[in-house]
């Protein structure tokens, strides 16, 4: 291994902003990457378009045995770890009376438990290639709730809060923990057709494209967060300042226009009994 490389792990990498992601980082001169998600036969696509050495593992993260497996691939492959990103996720609408506890419970298990327990495996890696950094994608409904998408929401917003403690946690471990917060971003789980439909809401909808950017900017840049667009950190500032209003508009008739569907709702909207 040459003495500057640089290892990155992204998971999600088989679509969106994942994809994105391992594009971006690919660019940088050094780096190799490690892409983790479900779907083989997409990552060995995106593996072999990279211009840098990429290995890819197939994993269900919320699987018991996927944070020992995805630290074998690491250490057996790669040697060391300078960069995680905790990417993958999914969302399933659906109001609690409906959809209970099981739909909350799925969305922890994917966007909130895995992240941690991921983490916890890939940790000392991170603490032995320090300076490092951990990347955890959230979202701007970790900030701000709307209806039917509760369960999504506190997901993100456990994300949050863990994110910021673990911050202050590795700081003196040379590891750097950020996050980044999108808005709509058009990709496989969140097409956003209702929104891109029409001209008023289309301007709304950011590339996966910019969100790989601020994971740059948050990672190896050093940043401590990013939202995506950036004017969404103001739907964050209004929620403080004016939790009445906020609660008002969102729970009016518009705002149901900005909870849109999902793939993961098409395969399976029924949450596990
Ligand atoms: N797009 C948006 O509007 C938006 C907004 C805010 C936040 N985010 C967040 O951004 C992240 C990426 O979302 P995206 O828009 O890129 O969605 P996406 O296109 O659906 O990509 C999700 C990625 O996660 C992987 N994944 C899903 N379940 C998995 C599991 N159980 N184990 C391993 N990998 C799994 C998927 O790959 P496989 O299916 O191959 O496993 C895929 O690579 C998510 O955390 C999401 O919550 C997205």
């Amino acid at each position: 291994m040459a003495e500057n490389t640089r290892v990155a792990l992204v998971t999600g990498a088989s679509a969106g902003i994942g994809e994105a992601t391992a594009i971006r980082l690919s660019r940088e001169p050094g780096t190799e990457l490690v892409l983790v998600a479900r779907r083989e036969e997409l990552l060995r696509d995106v593996a072999a378009s990279l211009p840098c050495k990429a290995t890819y593992l197939s994993a269900d993260l919320t699987a018991a045995d996927a944070p020992e497996r995805v630290r074998a691939h690491v250490e057996a492959n790669h040697g060391r770890l300078d960069l995680l990103v905790n990417n993958a996720g999914a969302a399933w609408r659906g109001g609690f009376a409906e959809s209970g506890y099981a739909n909350v419970h799925r969305h922890m298990e994917l966007n909130f438990d895995a992240v941690v327990r991921l983490t916890e495996a890939l940790l000392p890696l991170l603490r032995a290639s320090a300076p490092s950094a951990i990347v955890n994608v959230a979202s701007t409904a970790g900030r701000v709730s709307r209806a039917r998408t509760g369960a999504y929401s506190a997901s993100k917003f456990a994300l949050i809060g863990w994110t910021d403690a673990l911050y202050a946690e590795e700081l003196p471990h040379g590891v750097h923990v950020g996050m980044v917060l999108p808005g709509f971003v058009a990709t496989e789980g969140f097409p956003a057709t209702e929104l891109r439909q029409k001209a008023i809401t289309r301007w709304i909808v950011s590339k996966p494209e910019s969100v790989a950017e601020a994971i740059y900017e948050v990672g190896p840049g050093g940043k401590a967060e990013r939202y995506v667009p950036r004017p969404y950190a103001l739907a964050a500032v209004a929620r403080i300042l004016a939790p009445r209003l906020v609660r008002r508009v969102l729970a009016g008739g518009t705002a149901s226009g900005l909870t849109t569907a999902t793939a993961a709702e098409s395969v399976a909207s029924a949450p596990p009994s």
